[in-house]
């Protein structure tokens, strides 16, 4: 994710901020800046890429010394990777400069406003206009800055860690935060601020987490935390006992667990500001140029790989249920050689985390050269799959570490749920049917908080099954997909040979495999093919064979039929997926950690695969 760096004191500003900024390079970005000043001279460098092209331009400004500075590492949420929508951001008259991390979800209808007033902007981000409101808000009745950063945050809507100077008054910082870390290093006469605690270490251990809502003025000896209604609060520091590797991965072990933990998070930042619940319909803003089109398709294609792939397989069952359109699911590996046949209202669909993916960006050009619909479902803004495609639904969950995809696949499903919603309320979905998808869409994170609790027993659950070498995983209609993706897991991350099959059709073969070595996991949530699946579990242990499965929350019959359960909570057959991924994803990560695998990075697998 994003990182900030902020220092104000009586050291030379620069070094510090660099220094900081490679800290938080682990965290991925896409370029970088920063801003220090000392009277009228000004140093403000910004680089597309590493830290390291930051670094070049910064040492063109030989000795500067400045004593306060703010610099930042940017994951791209609105607009490209360009130096111009790189951080810091300034307003007209280049005095506010700011830093921000997070989505500023009315950006445009304030922005409009303030070019109505007569501001000029340079960026595409929604970044950029906090500096102008700042700057006006200063300028126009020429009040504190920390009341102009107050008065703006008031009008906002969306998540930010944010640090503002203004180079009229080098000797005053104000940081804010809601939603999105910033930490206050306590040094002597100095602060060190950033979004994350490695950052920090170096200068200082004593530290202020900046809650919800809390705004902090910092000048070089004093500083003082108010909240955006102007009440005092008073918090005082606390001593962190971490070193820098501990401190990346918080209190996670592993880059995969802290992503698994961050599955809910990353839900409500792929839904936040998607869901028209009055209306029963999904935002997306990214699809509005081929809204018109899309509601007019006659099949939709969707591309992709891995576990992307396997999301696909999902949305397909989401969108011919609940949108009526046909949907072909494939490999993009083998649409590429392929001659696949594209009527001249298809649209085609690319999935993908890293937005460069070679084989789905190579079925995603066969789409286009056959002139059919583009769009895509990306992570990665400013990505080539982002913009080769015609539009799109951005996923907005920070850059996924472990080289597992696991909040980036509940991101995924998340999306095509919203991508259901959106092209079924043109071609038929009730408001009434609209309303309810999205309204158990949006209990979905607080489901899989609760799923988290589960994770002790699932890791007991994994230090027993470690052993076994084989694993049959089992599902039907939407969890078909699924028992794909806990097989798929399981040999990423623990390398244990893993068939995912569809629940019928075990008789066809597979049920030769079963015996006590070879235990079976079947999702059976209580759904409309629960009898079917029950049937299987009651055919694998008519054969000795041992079976996990993945239930609903008080389902007491499957219990007594199988060797474990985890229950899950009810919710909509269609969205039992997202809530079945976590412990799919906690049981490989367990099993991989039991064998004492790299599970963050596994043998032979690269985070993305942009080869053949
Ligand atoms: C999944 O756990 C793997 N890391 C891999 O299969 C991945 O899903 C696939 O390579 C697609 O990557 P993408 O989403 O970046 O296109
Ligand atoms: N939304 C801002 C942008 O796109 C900040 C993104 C981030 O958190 O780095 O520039």
């Amino acid at each position: 994710m994003c990182g900030i760096v902020g220092y104000i004191g009586k050291r030379d500003a620069i070094p510090i901020l660099m220094d900081g900024l490679k800290t938080l390079e682990y965290r991925g970005y896409d370029s970088a800046g920063l801003v220090g000043f000392k009277g009228e001279e000004v140093v403000f460098e910004k680089a597309v890429g590493r830290v390291a092209n930051l670094d070049e331009k910064i040492d063109k400004h030989g000795g500067f010394s400045g004593n306060i500075g703010i610099a930042h590492t940017r994951w791209a949420t609105h607009g490209g990777v360009t130096e111009l929508n790189a951080h810091p951001h300034t307003g007209c008259n280049q005095n506010i400069f700011l830093v921000h991390n997070g989505i500023i979800e009315n950006y445009q209808k304030i922005k409009d406003k303030l070019i109505e007033t007569g501001h000029r902007f340079y960026s595409e981000t929604d970044t950029e206009v906090l500096a102008h409101l700042i700057e006006e808000l200063r300028d126009k009745d020429n009040i504190l800055l920390e009341d102009a950063v107050r008065l703006a945050l008031q009008k906002i809507k969306g998540t930010y860690g944010l640090v503002v100077v203004d180079k009229r008054n080098p000797y005053k910082m104000v940081i804010a935060r809601n939603f999105s870390p910033l930490i206050l290093g306590v040094g002597k006469d100095e602060f060190i601020v950033a979004s994350d605690a490695t950052a920090i270490l170096r200068s200082t251990s004593s530290v202020i987490y900046l809650n919800d809502g809390e705004i902090a003025v910092l000048e070089p000896d004093k500083y003082r935390i108010f909240n955006i209604d102007n009440e005092q609060v008073d918090r005082t520091p606390e001593e962190l006992d971490w070193d820098i590797e501990t401190a990346k991965k918080g209190d996670f072990p592993h880059y995969m667990l802290k992503e698994i933990y961050e599955e809910p998070e990353a839900i409500k930042n792929s839904i936040r500001g998607r869901l028209d619940l009055e209306n029963g319909k999904a935002v997306l803003g990214g699809l509005s140029s081929i809204k018109e089109d899309l509601s007019k398709i006659d099949r939709l294609h969707i591309s992709a790989c891995g576990t992307a792939y396997i999301a696909g397989l999902v949305g397909e069952y989401m969108i011919e249920e609940y949108a009526g359109v046909p949907v072909e699911v494939d490999y993009a590996s083998e649409v590429r050689y392929r001659k696949p046949i594209f009527g001249k209202r298809d649209a085609m669909l690319t999935i993908s985390q890293s937005g460069e993916t070679a084989d789905t960006l190579a079925a995603l050009y066969e789409a286009k050269e056959k002139g059919i619909l583009t769009l895509g479902i990306v992570n990665a803004v400013g990505s080539t799959i982002s913009r080769e495609t015609g539009a799109g639904v951005y996923q907005h969950i920070g850059p996924e570490i472990g080289v597992a995809s696991t909040k980036s696949f509940v991101s995924q499903l998340s999306i095509l749920a919203l991508l259901t919603v959106y092209i079924g309320r043109k071609k038929g979905m009730s408001l009434v049917m609209g309303k309810r998808i999205l309204d158990e869409l949006s209990r979905i994170p607080e489901k899989m908080e609760r799923l988290l609790k589960l994770n002790d027993g699932i890791k007991e659950l994994a230090n027993r099954y470690a052993g076994y070498n084989n694993f049959l995983y089992m599902g039907r209609k939407y969890n078909f997909p699924m028992a794909l993706e806990g097989a798929l897991k399981i040999k990423e991350i623990a390398y244990v040979h893993a068939e995912g099959y569809a629940s019928g059709e075990m008789k066809h073969g597979p049920i030769a495999l079963i015996d006590k070595n070879f235990p079976s996991l079947i999702i059976c949530p209580q759904d409309s093919v629960y009898e079917k699946n029950i049937s299987n579990i009651e055919e694998i242990k008519a054969r000795g064979g041992i079976v996990i499965a993945i239930g609903t929350e008080g389902d007491d019959r499957i219990r007594n039929l199988v060797d474990d359960v985890i229950y899950i909570p009810k919710t909509l057959e269609m969205l039992t997926p997202i809530l079945v991924s976590l412990p799919l994803h906690l049981f490989a990560y367990h099993v991989g950690v039991k064998k004492g695998y790299d599970v963050d990075k596994p043998r032979n697998l690269a985070k993305s695969v942009t080869v053949e």
